[in-house]
């Protein structure tokens, strides 16, 4: 990738990214869990939503940090923020790109990257330039878009093929050659060695939105959804069951 390209895909003004969520209540609350469920019982000085968007996820991390600051390259996604974040001063509002962080060299203990790695090929730069600004003692929660899921691996087992160790593009063709926004999923053991090139070490893993199914979610209530989501994303873990591979990283020491 290009990396001194500008991240401002999400300015399209036919795309309002607060409409993706609709209808998915199951997906936010499982990634809600995730990140309760890492961050509980720490506080934070400065927690960083790189590419948080409109700040859907940046309210929760309100929660755990006196300081929070939404990081995001699209001004659009920030204008929408405005509005959604109206409620919450403390939460900063910032243009800028994961690979040209603006804040000092440890300086942050907390950094957040949600559905963000869909959007980057190879995250060499931006993993640097988290290593660069987290604290020595501090967190990144990174999230993966993860290829090798369990219904991935069913399907290449059953056509002979191996699993990828690359990123793979995600896109229709028209749109891959319409040189569009990059849209990739990746292997979590890739992505760990690439983390542990920039000096970080992933500290615990979870299998996030595990039960993602447009049928299930017609049949299952979302209540029962998400119990059985809150209970196994654990044990799905060291598998890398679920289409979202959600990381707790810190510095290798
Ligand atoms: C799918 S949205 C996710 C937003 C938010 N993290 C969430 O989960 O609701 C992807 C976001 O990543 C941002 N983005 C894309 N490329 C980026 C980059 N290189 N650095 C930082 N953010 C980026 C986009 O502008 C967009 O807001």
């Amino acid at each position: 990738m290009n990396k001194t390209k500008k991240a401002d895909q999400y300015n399209d003004p036919s795309h309002n990214y607060l409409h993706y969520w609709e209808g998915r209540d199951y997906e936010n609350a499982a990634e809600v869990l995730a990140i309760q469920k890492f961050l509980k019982g720490k506080h934070f000085k400065h927690a960083i939503d790189i590419g948080g968007g409109y700040g859907r996820l940046s309210v929760l991390l309100s929660e755990y940090a006196d300081k929070v600051t939404l990081a995001e390259p699209s001004q659009q996604q920030l204008d929408i923020a405005k509005d959604f974040l109206k409620d919450y001063p403390q939460i900063d509002r910032q243009l800028m790109q994961a690979d040209r962080l603006k804040f000092k060299d440890k300086s942050v203990d907390l950094i957040m990257m949600i559905r963000v790695m869909h959007h980057l090929p190879d995250p060499s730069a931006e993993f640097a330039e988290v290593a660069r600004a987290l604290t020595d003692d501090g967190y990144y929660l990174l999230e993966i878009a993860n290829y090798t899921h369990a219904q991935n691996r069913l399907k290449h087992a059953a056509r002979l093929k191996k699993m990828p160790t690359q990123p793979v593009d995600i896109r229709s063709p028209e749109h891959q050659k319409e040189e569009e926004i990059a849209f990739v999923n990746h292997n979590p053991k890739t992505v760990i060695k690439q983390l542990a090139h920039a000096g970080l070490k992933v500290e615990k893993t979870l299998s996030v939105s595990n039960l993602r199914s447009p049928a299930l979610k017609k049949i299952v209530p979302q209540s029962l959804m998400l119990k059985i989501e809150k209970a196994m994303q654990q044990p799905l873990a060291k598998s890398y069951f679920g289409p979202s591979t959600f990381l707790l990283v810190r510095k290798a020491r």
